[in-house]
């Protein structure tokens, strides 16, 4: 972990959900809609121990990275729809859902199927941004950015939606019928304590930050340069443009959720 966080960092809440983590021995952990490979890099770091990861994806290029990125590690990599898992009932110690919820079409089925793999007592684990509640103008500008990327990714048949609220992620948790539910929200994600850029990407001014978030904005346009929406679209990413060049950007906040499967 990066000795001197920034004090934004320090109080956003990221540092007790470490905590949090800290006290769980995952087992053989399930991720769900793994892509990259980010979250099992994190849960690495920070689960008290673990003995395996399976990742699965339903889309087989989003784990080529993560195939790579964790190569030394312990992971089975799997294409699979989370709604119709071919894992028996029972089999993980640990399964977890990371920035995925806002993908999926179903996402009562998905959570549904979770709970059906996760052995009685094993840990069910959530890190998902959410729309509403307190958030900075940094962030706000994030989400018009994140949104924009949704409905471009939406036109070429990519499930993304809209960030969820804070209450319709806990009606979906509560849904699941878990025992010992925890609720944490973090102004920052628990991977940012160990992030070399966490310094320079704190501040949602800083000139690295906006012109790579404006890169990423013209990116998405790009996609779309074929597309009959193409001119309706480079008008909203004008504005968000003009947004992220006043007020910056900053990732959404975060809600974790720990929770167990009811035993017998
Ligand atoms: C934003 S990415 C996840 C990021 C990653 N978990 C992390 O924390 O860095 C969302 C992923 O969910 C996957 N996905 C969407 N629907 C799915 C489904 N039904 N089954 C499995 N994966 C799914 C997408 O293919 C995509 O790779």
């Amino acid at each position: 972990m990066i000795a001197d966080l920034p004090d934004g960092i320090r109080e956003s809440g990221a540092l007790k959900v470490r905590k949090k983590f800290g006290t769980i021995s995952g087992g053989d952990v399930l991720d769900v809609g793994t892509e990259e490979g980010d979250f099992i890099d994190t849960l690495m770091k920070v689960l008290l121990d673990y003995n395996s990861f399976t990742g699965i994806d339903i889309v087989e290029n989003e784990l080529e990275k993560a195939r790579e990125q964790l190569k030394d590690a312990p992971v089975n990599f799997k294409v699979m729809n989370a709604e119709t898992m071919t894992f028996q009932d029972n089999k993980f110690d640990t399964v977890c859902i990371s920035y995925s919820i806002h993908h999926l079409e179903n996402i009562e089925t998905v959570l549904a199927e979770m709970y059906r793999v996760l052995k009685p007592g094993g840990h069910f684990i959530i890190q998902e941004l959410y729309s509403d509640g307190e958030q900075t103008t940094a962030q706000q500008v994030d989400k018009a950015v994140h949104d924009l990327n949704a409905k471009i990714d939406t036109l070429f048949g990519i499930l993304h939606f809209e960030a969820l609220t804070r209450q319709r992620l806990k009606d979906l948790v509560n849904n699941v019928g878990l025992d010992e539910v925890e609720t944490f929200e973090s102004s920052w994600a628990v991977r940012c304590l160990f992030c070399k850029d966490v310094r320079e990407c704190h501040n949602p001014k800083n000139a690295d930050n906006i012109d790579y978030v404006l890169k990423r904005i013209d990116d998405d346009l790009e996609r779309v340069r074929e597309h009959p929406s193409y001119d309706e679209l480079r008008e909203e990413a004008k504005l968000v443009k003009e947004r992220v060049k006043m007020q910056g950007s900053s990732a959404a906040s975060v809600m974790y959720f720990f929770g167990k499967k009811k035993k017998g």
